[in-house]
């Protein structure tokens, strides 16, 4: 194929971003490439057309942090051949895993340029620089102390201070980051190491990114945080502002059809946020809520600062304020000291509750964190069949929530291109994968669609009327 770019183009720079983990990252990782692109890099689409690889790396659980090695390896061969073609490879890590690894992550893999914390990586054209004098050193054949270009600080400015404007948005929906870190201190989780402590951005600058995302084509915008019902930013008024409060006005953009958040806490859902999911039509029937174990004495000892209660309590108002609504949770088996009755209650409250989707894992040991010094240490053989009985009953009932909603017309947002000819992928209100014939036309608008089919993952369905316009 010929490139018929200009000449100006042909010779840009171009960055590879490779993403692990949560849509934290995901939407850092949008947030770099806007930031490189206003250094003048284009995206590639693999590592081979690439002058920059960015990993992007998630710490939560033992083997998201060994993909990244592997992935490194592969790297440093990439850097190697080119080397011997005169044209360099700069890697960079950023994220979970380069902020808990630091300088033990250039001791093992000497490749690695650039360690970047998620705090950050707003610095990214600083570290750039200091990478490429290094190198050009290295080549001089000057010998140098240290390898590699390191920022894991916990710097006082915001990143979101010093971050460009969101550029493109994909098919209608878009994340925006509203609130990081976290101060929870679970006992098995990594977050409040990595991610630092909470901090809540101005609502007047979460307003300004949502407006800025519209215009950019936004009619979703899922609003994220660790923490994010934890959200307490300052508003324009002068008042704290809770995620009910920021809810509420950003309900008022003209042309944002749906809102949705994620991650939250149990203990930070509020009335008023409770309250939302009634009285906001954009917010859409769909709850990320977190309970990791049905059992009081495993969630003490997670210091998850609430019991089976106080959630099971949450479930029934949520309900009550919205009927349709869908819940979704995490579990880890296997914690430190979780007996069989303590896995047996965590079965019944999924029997109790009824999720429409849900993920779980296995107790992985991280670290620094309290749960890995803990005695008691479940077997690997029996964390293997107790997240096999989760998961087949979790399976169950996301089958299930799916074909109670097969008949219906509900609107869908079409997202992307399915793998069959012809084919489209939408979600629905509850955030089920909907496949249907249509048109690429239809990508980032909402139609009506029937559901003809419900399976433990996504719905099969058909066009029912004309697509909605978007808002312009
Ligand atoms: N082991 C297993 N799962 C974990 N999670 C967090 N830390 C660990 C760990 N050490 C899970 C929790 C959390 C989700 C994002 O990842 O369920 O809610
Ligand atoms: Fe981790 Fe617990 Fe904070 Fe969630 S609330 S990020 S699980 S420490």
């Amino acid at each position: 194929m010929t490139d018929v770019r200009p000449d100006s183009q042909r010779q840009r720079k171009r960055v590879f971003i490779r993403t692990y983990g949560c849509q934290m990252n995901v939407y850092d990782s949008d947030r770099m490439a806007d930031l490189l692109g206003s250094l003048g890099y284009g995206l590639a689409d693999s590592v081979e057309q690439a002058d920059l690889a960015v990993l992007n790396t998630c710490h939560i659980r033992e083997h998201a942090s060994e993909k990244v090695y592997s992935e490194l390896g592969r790297l440093r061969d990439v850097k190697q051949e080119r080397r011997g073609a005169g044209r360099d490879l700069t890697i960079a890590v950023a994220g979970c895993v380069a902020q808990a690894e630091g300088e033990e992550m250039v001791r093992r893999q000497p490749a690695v340029d650039i360690v970047v914390g998620p705090q950050a990586y707003h610095r990214l054209p600083e570290l750039l620089a200091e990478a490429e004098r290094k190198a050009a050193l290295k080549r001089a054949g000057k010998r140098l102390p240290g390898a590699g270009v390191l920022d894991t600080d916990f710097p006082a400015e915001s990143k979101f201070d010093h971050l460009p404007a969101p550029h493109g948005v994909r098919a209608g929906s878009a994340f925006l980051s509203i609130q990081e870190g976290c101060d929870k201190f679970c006992t098995f989780c990594v977050v409040p190491y990595t991610r630092g402590a909470e901090y809540s951005r101005p609502a007047a600058a979460v307003l300004a990114e949502a407006r800025t995302l519209v215009a950019a084509g936004a009619i979703e915008i899922t609003l994220l945080g660790q923490n994010v019902n934890a959200y307490h930013g300052e508003g324009p008024d002068g008042a704290t502002w809770s995620l009910a409060r920021l809810i509420q006005a950003l309900a008022e953009i003209e042309g944002l059809a749906r809102l949705r958040y994620t991650t939250s806490h149990p203990r930070d859902m509020d009335d008023d946020l409770i309250a939302a999911h009634r009285d906001v039509p954009q917010l859409m029937p769909y709850l990320h809520l977190p309970v990791q174990s049905g059992s009081d004495r495993i969630l003490a000892a997670m210091n998850r600062r609430h019991g089976r209660d106080l959630f099971l309590g949450l479930v029934d108002r949520l309900r009550a304020a919205r009927p349709d609504l869908a819940l979704s949770s995490d579990f880890i088996v296997g914690f430190p000291g979780e007996s069989d009755a303590d896995f047996d209650a965590t079965m019944q409250l999924v029997d109790q509750v009824g999720f429409a989707s849900a993920f779980s894992f296995k107790y992985s040991r991280r670290p620094g964190t309290p749960g890995s010094a803990l005695p008691d240490q479940v077997p690997e053989a029996v964390k293997t069949a107790r997240l096999a009985a989760l998961q087949s009953l979790l399976v169950k009932q996301a089958r299930a929530f799916n074909q109670s909603k097969v008949g219906r017309i509900v609107p869908v947002l079409l997202a992307e291109i399915g793998r069959k000819p012809g084919q489209i992928v939408g979600k629905t209100p509850w955030l089920q994968s909907v496949h249907l014939e249509g048109t690429l036309r239809l990508i980032g608008r909402i139609a009506e669609v029937r559901l003809t089919a419900g399976h433990a993952n996504s719905l099969a369905g058909e066009l029912a009327g004309v697509a909605r316009e978007q808002a312009a």
